[in-house]
Parts: structure tokens; sequence; C-alpha cells
């Protein structure tokens, strides 16, 4: 990252695109002047983990404003915004993240991060956490909490709960309702088919859409992806998940018959291998696969390049793979998160409530040091109440109060009537 600094012109592009993001950041905004006021982390080291992107650019300021010694680097090789790295990195924040960096760099880069020997820690999948039990675990004991942003993350840390395994308080920040109703669904439904319309600049009117997985992401997509005119079908796992999806409205099958409908496949599952070589072959010629789960293992793109008899780049982000029978299907960015990797990510107005619960998040951790469980812990319900009541006051809604009869009403089991 450090050969960008000094190119001006993209300091200046970084710093212009983080400013407008801050626009849309109200709540993150009044946290960030707080934080200045009485500095919770004053001298605190601290290492996230996260999209490298102009939104966590202004949680990276609202950390520091509040004391932090903070350190970034990228939860995804593909996610970098090199503008908005190069202005962090001329404003005095570390960064150690480059758009299209390798396998090597990518963990060699999550290395330094431990390096700052943090405090603290924020991750986005999970991966400075895993780092730390596994490669540096006489580390563990300097650090008091870490905040997780996303499902698949969350997934992992479960998992390592439950093994016994886990030894650090860590907050579930994408259990904060303030997260995943709005971050996980509107935010993915929107900024994943942004991704697909820039890779692609194909019409989504009147095609069919094959949306896998029916959680928070796969909702907001089907439904934005309804709205800009595309048949969706649905392919689920989970029989309440399939429900909805067709009392939605939608079509819901077995991706076996999704197959041979779709014009666009968009894994959203944080599951893997959800679109398989059986499912590939039988798609039409031209079909376009792109995935928008955390990690690139929902589409199996590694058994692709095995088999497909050649490739080639048609446009930014987008490759062509010519397969045995003659057909030619698209794979947009990888098979990496395509909304990070083929657009901007999430847009600010929702990373604003994510980013106010990783603040918050990580100022309870930090002033309940050794006090808190080697579990993972959700958002205190007064953080996410509050920065639900902060952000409707932001957008100038107001909504009603209860009265004191109504309130009595709905905490008596006496009054039916
Ligand atoms: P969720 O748990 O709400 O939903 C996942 C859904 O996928 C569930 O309904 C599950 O039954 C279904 N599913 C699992 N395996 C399946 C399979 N083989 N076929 C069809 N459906 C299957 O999770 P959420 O919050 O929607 O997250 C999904 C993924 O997206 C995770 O990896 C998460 O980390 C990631 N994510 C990505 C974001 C982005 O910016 N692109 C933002 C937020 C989350």
């Amino acid at each position: 990252m450090r050969s960008h600094i000094k190119d001006i012109s993209l300091i200046n592009q970084g710093k212009r695109r983080i400013e407008w993001a801050a626009r849309e950041m109200p709540v993150l905004k009044l946290i960030d002047a707080r934080f200045e006021k009485e500095r919770p982390f004053a001298g605190v080291r601290m290492a996230a983990c996260l999209h490298v992107t102009a939104e966590t650019a202004n949680l990276m300021r609202a950390l520091r404003a509040g004391g932090a010694e903070v350190l970034l680097c990228a939860s995804n090789p593909l996610s970098t915004q090199d503008d908005v790295a190069a202005a962090l990195v001329k404003e005095g924040i570390p960064v150690f993240a480059k758009k299209g960096e390798n396998r090597e760099t990518f963990y060699r880069h999550l290395i330094a991060a431990l390096d700052h020997l943090p405090q603290l820690t924020m991750d986005d999948g999970a991966d400075l956490i895993h780092l730390l039990h596994t490669k540096r675990k006489s580390q563990i004991k300097e650090v008091a909490g870490s905040c997780e942003e996303t499902t698949t993350g969350v997934i992992r840390l479960r998992a390592m709960e439950k093994e016994g395994k886990l030894r650090v308080p860590v907050i579930d920040v994408n259990d904060a309702k303030t997260k995943h109703f709005f971050d996980n669904r509107y935010g993915t439904g929107q900024s994943t088919v942004d991704g697909i319309v820039r890779a692609t600049n194909v019409l989504l009117a009147g095609k069919v859409f094959v949306v896998a997985g029916y959680g928070w992401c796969g909702k907001g997509l089907a439904m934005r992806a309804k709205g800009m005119g595309a048949r969706v079908v649905v392919t689920e796992v989970d029989a309440v998940a399939g429900i909805e999806a067709v009392m939605d409205g939608f079509e819901v099958m077995p991706m076996q018959r999704a197959a041979c409908l779709g014009d666009f496949f968009v894994t959203a599952t944080g599951d893997i291998s959800v679109i398989r070589r059986e499912h590939m072959i039988k798609m039409k010629d031209g079909a376009i696969m792109a995935n928008t789960g955390h990690f690139n293992v929902e589409i199996d793109v590694a058994d692709l390049e095995k088999w497909a008899v050649g490739k080639r780049e048609v446009r930014d982000f987008l490759v062509e793979y010519r397969l045995k029978n003659g057909k030619k299907i698209n794979l947009i960015a990888e098979g990496r998160l395509v909304n990070l990797a083929a657009a901007e990510g999430h847009p600010s107005a929702v990373m604003d409530m994510s980013f106010a619960n990783q603040a918050l998040s990580a100022e309870y951790l930090w002033k309940n040091k050794g006090k808190l469980p080697a579990k993972v812990i959700s958002v205190p319900e007064a953080i996410d109440a509050m920065i639900a009541r902060l952000k409707l006051k932001a957008m100038g809604v107001t909504i009603d109060n209860l009265t004191p009869k109504q309130r009595r009403y709905l905490q008596s089991w006496r009054e039916g009537t």
C-alpha cells in the first residue's frame, strides 16, 4: 500500500470519497464527536480486518478520535478501495491492503495486523481471531475482546466456542437488529445488483434471476432484482425460508432445476459448493454467475477452472468460460463478494448503523475488559436501541410513544379486553 502514498491524486480522490460517505453516516458522526471528547480508547492498540472502503475509513477516523492506535487490513483480497487506503495512510492510519492482492500477501497483511500487538480486534469473517488462536496464541492474553461483523464470521466463532477453543470475548455485531435488518438486507440487496450491473451492463428486466439462499442477504437481493423487473427464482435448504420465499411471491425450486432456467445466478448462503459442475453444465449459453456470500466457496470455481476448455476476460471482473458442450458461461469477480469486488460495497447509510455498532461494541469491550466471558456475546440491547433512535432522528422521522395506559396494558396479563 505504501507505494500509493506519493500519488496525490489518488489520495485526494480517496479523501473526497471518505467525506462523501460521511454525509450519510450521521450516527457514526455523533459517536466520533463524543469519542473525541471522552477518549475512551486513549492509547489502546486496535487492529481491524474489514473491507477497506470509504465507510470503513470513517469508522477508523472515529476510533482514532477516541484515542485508539488503529491499524487496518483487508478482509477480502478484492474489496480494497486503493484510493481510500492511500488517503488513510496519508492521515497516519496504517493500512495493509491492496486491491487484487494474492493469497500470500493477504495473509502477510493479516500477520502485520497482529504484529501491531492489538488489545482490541475487529473482524469481518473472523480471520484475525482465527489467526490469533492458531498462529499467535502467545498474544491472546493481551486481547481484551473482538467484534465480528458478518454472518459467516459468527458461524466460525460459534464453532470455536462449541469446541471450547475460543479464548476471548467476541461481540456478534451482525446479530444487532440495526445491523442485519439493514446492512445484510438493503445493503447487500442494492450493492449486489450494483456489482452485477457494473460488471456486465446486462438488462435485468425480463431475465430469470436465481438467488441461492433466502436469508437476510438473499431476501434483500431477491426484492431488489424483482424491483428491476427480473423474474426471481429462489433456492433454499431450509423449509421455513422456502415458505417465506414462496409467500413473498417467488418461485422456489432446487438448484438442479433452476440451473436450466436462469440468466443470472447469485449465491448468498454462507455455504460451500452451492453451484457445482452438475448445475453449470445445465446452464443456458451466456448465463452469468456471481457470489455475494462472504467466502469464494459458494460456486465451485476451482473445479470450473479445471474442466472448462477455455476462458477469457471479457470485461473488468468478468470471465467467460467455454465448456465442452459448446456453451459459454460467465463468472463475475472470481466468485468473490460481487458487491465489494465489482462495485463499492454497501451504501454508507446502512454502514452508518453497522459501524455505530462496531464502535460502541468496542467501547463496551474495553470498558468491561477482564469481566466478560470468552464467548460470542450479543450487542447490548441498549446500544442497538440507541442506534435505532439516533438513526430515525437523523432521518427526520418521528414515531409515536406508548401512553402510560398502553405501557401498562402491554406489560400486564390481567387485561384481556
Ligand atoms: P442467513 O443465515 O440469514 O441466510 C443464509 C441462507 O442460506 C439460509 O436461509 C440458509 O438456509 C440458506 N442456505 C444455506 N445453504 C444453502 C444451500 N446449499 N442452498 C440454498 N440455500 C442455502 O445469512 P445472511 O446474513 O443472509 O448471510 C449470507 C452470507 O452473506 C454470509 O456468508 C454472510 O457473511 C455474507 N454477507 C455478505 C455481505 C456482502 O456485503 N456481500 C453482507 C452481509 C453478509
